[in-house]
């Protein structure tokens, strides 16, 4: 972890920067402490391990191995569509070396390589060995990554610590997807434009869950719209739609700039 990252992170379960003692962080004030194991903050309380989250995390943690290899074929055999997703729309996203960008379930960080040489990019996952495969891909290409195992609805940054965040693939699986989407709202910059991209056919099941949204989940279309439920009140400008000849939606809001008093 570089000495900059510690500056960034803040304890999300008690609000509070934290301080390195050998190879933990702790909290300030609260002292909860948090291990840096292999130099991954893993910063996961039970809050974040309830529910849809743990078994997530149990499927990805087995799974991790062969992750890549899986898309990877199932995009050479057209029976998904991330390389498309990712050359069509993570590739198009107006991100300039040296921003700051975080990505909410990185997974293995497959779209790091489509983003520009030079970026600072934080790696957000509740797997630990998908984060392992992420430094392992970037170290490989000799690519800048800082990795954190959190859960996405407790996001261990400061309020507006990235230029950009954005998250591909996983949303339906969340525990708590509103609280998820929030979170990456504080922690972007304002004036800033969030994009999350989700399978269409796991919107459906994830506004079913969902007893004030099921009327959302009739069809994919009005799954699409549905899903714009999920973005904060406070937020502008939120959109949802298909990216076309792929199963993603892309569901983009702005956060507010801030205006002088
Ligand atoms: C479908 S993969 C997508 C990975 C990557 N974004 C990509 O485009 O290849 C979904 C990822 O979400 C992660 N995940 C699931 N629930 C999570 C949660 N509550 N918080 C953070 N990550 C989570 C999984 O561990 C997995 O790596």
């Amino acid at each position: 972890m570089r000495p900059e990252t510690l500056n960034l992170l803040c304890n999300p379960y008690k609000g509070e920067p934290f301080i390195q003692v050998g190879e933990t962080i702790q909290g300030v004030a609260s002292k909860q402490t948090f291990s840096i194991r292999e130099g991954i903050p893993v910063i996961l309380a039970e809050e974040g391990l309830t529910g849809r989250n743990r078994q997530s995390k149990l499927i990805h943690d087995f799974f991790a191995f062969s992750y890549d290899a899986v898309v990877s074929l199932g995009d050479r055999i057209r029976l998904n569509s991330e390389h498309l997703v990712r050359q069509e729309y993570i590739a198009k996203l107006p991100i300039q070396p040296g921003e700051k960008v975080l990505e909410t379930a990185a997974g293995t960080a497959s779209n790091l390589f489509y983003l520009p040489e030079g970026v600072d990019y934080y790696g957000l996952d509740i797997s630990f060995p998908m984060l392992k495969r992420a430094r392992r891909k970037a170290q490989k290409a000799g690519r800048q990554i800082e990795l954190i195992q959190a859960d996405c609805a407790y996001i261990p940054f400061r309020d507006e610590a990235f230029e950009h965040v954005f998250h591909m693939g996983g949303l339906q699986f969340f525990q708590d997807p509103f609280k998820a989407v929030s979170e990456m709202a504080r922690v972007a910059k304002p004036g800033s434009t969030i994009h999350i991209l989700d399978e269409v056919s796991g919107a459906v099941p994830m506004l079913a869950r969902m007893p004030a949204h099921k009327k959302y989940a009739t069809d994919a279309e009005s799954a699409v719209e549905g899903v714009k439920r999920l973005v904060p009140f406070s937020m502008q400008a939120a959109e949802s739609k298909i990216i076309p000849n792929t199963d993603f939606y892309a569901l983009t809001f702005t956060k507010p700039s801030l205006t002088a008093s």
